[in-house]
């Protein structure tokens, strides 16, 4: 059973823990315990978070 955990960081990216990134094809891209993955659209190594977002992304906050 795969059990994985996927956290929304402030202001920041996806940080997801216990999963593996499979590609289009069903390849696998990515087996680290934890993989950071870019959800503001600026990284230059996309799907993964390089650090671009800070300072120039906000996410919305739910009350
Ligand atoms: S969330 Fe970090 S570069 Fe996009």
């Amino acid at each position: 059973m795969i059990v994985a955990e996927i956290k929304v960081l402030d202001n920041g990216p996806l940080l997801v823990s216990g999963a593996t990134l499979l590609d289009g094809e069903g390849d696998t891209m990515e087996t680290k315990e934890q993989i950071y993955l870019c959800r503001c659209g600026l990284s230059a190594n996309k799907p993964y978070c390089n650090g671009a977002h800070k300072g120039q992304f906000e996410s919305q906050v739910r009350d």
